[in-house]
């Protein structure tokens, strides 16, 4: 397995595709992702663009949908919810599909849409992505960070560092084997400096002190939490993310044992 990290999506290369995709946004998006499909979303749609999001989401039953748009880390007027993960509670979210934009995770997921794999990954979920890439262990693996408007961010960048880490240590794969570009060792050693302070990390991120500024304490918390949630965010057409239950189940045997990294 060959794995490349990129940044952002400016950063992405537009002439090819990997055969698995993992697209990362901890500062909200790909949480909130996790968040929803844990508490039984029927599957979150994703939009770049807010006005093809309300056309698209008007012919879903008004029941069984929910639209949920994010500019700037404040809620999209118009919409039903911002993108607080902890808005996604079983009792809101079950049964229904989150029709989704924000301001940089869904246009990640535009730029990897045509992967043959697409997954999204944050830390709250990590481990079920390393155990993913484990047992299936694809030819070649982009993490995309979302960053901020074309910027790198601390956040998306950490989260890379801790799949190629915790998946490195496991597999006692050589890095300079795993490593296909140089953000690879880049993510890796900002992840061991900050694996026991990811909170503490994510205030000195600057969409940390965004949210802060917003009052969404309780998100950074809740964000900077790794390996709390067993689900597998994946593309089941373009732009769409389901829970996929097949491979989570042929995954438990690794969930078994505790990831350490
Ligand atoms: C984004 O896509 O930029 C975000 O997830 C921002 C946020 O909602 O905090």
């Amino acid at each position: 397995m060959k794995l490349f990290i990129y940044h952002t999506p400016e950063l992405t290369p537009t002439d090819s595709t990997p055969d698995c995709a993992i697209v990362v946004d901890v500062l909200r998006a790909t949480t909130t992702i996790a968040t929803a499909l844990d508490a039984g979303a029927e599957g979150v749609q994703a939009f770049s663009d807010i006005d093809e999001l309300m056309q698209v989401s008007e012919k879903w039953p008004a029941d069984r949908r929910i639209r949920v748009g994010e500019r700037g880390g404040a809620m999209v007027e118009g919409c039903d919810m911002g993108n607080s993960p902890l808005n996604c509670t079983p009792e809101a979210v079950g049964g229904k599909r989150l029709f989704m934009t924000t301001t940089n995770g869904t246009r990640a997921l535009k730029r990897v849409q045509a992967a043959p794999v697409v997954l999204t990954a944050a830390l709250v979920n990590r481990q079920t992505v390393v155990r993913y890439l484990m047992t299936k262990m694809p030819e070649t693996v982009w993490i995309v960070g979302s960053g901020w408007e074309g910027s790198f961010s601390l956040e998306d960048t950490v989260c890379a560092g801790a799949i190629a880490d915790s998946f490195a240590s496991e597999m006692g794969y050589p890095l300079d084997d795993l490593a296909g570009n140089d953000e690879v060792f880049g993510a890796i050693a900002l992840y061991v400096q900050w694996r026991e302070k990811l909170y503490e990390l994510m205030n000195h991120a600057s969409h940390g002190k965004r949210l802060i500024g917003l009052k969404c304490y309780d998100d950074l918390k809740y964000c900077s939490e790794r390996d709390i949630l067993e689900v597998l965010p994946m593309q089941t057409e373009p732009g769409v993310l389901t829970q996929s239950d097949v491979e989570v189940q042929s995954l438990q045997y690794w969930m078994e044992e505790p990831v350490t990294n």
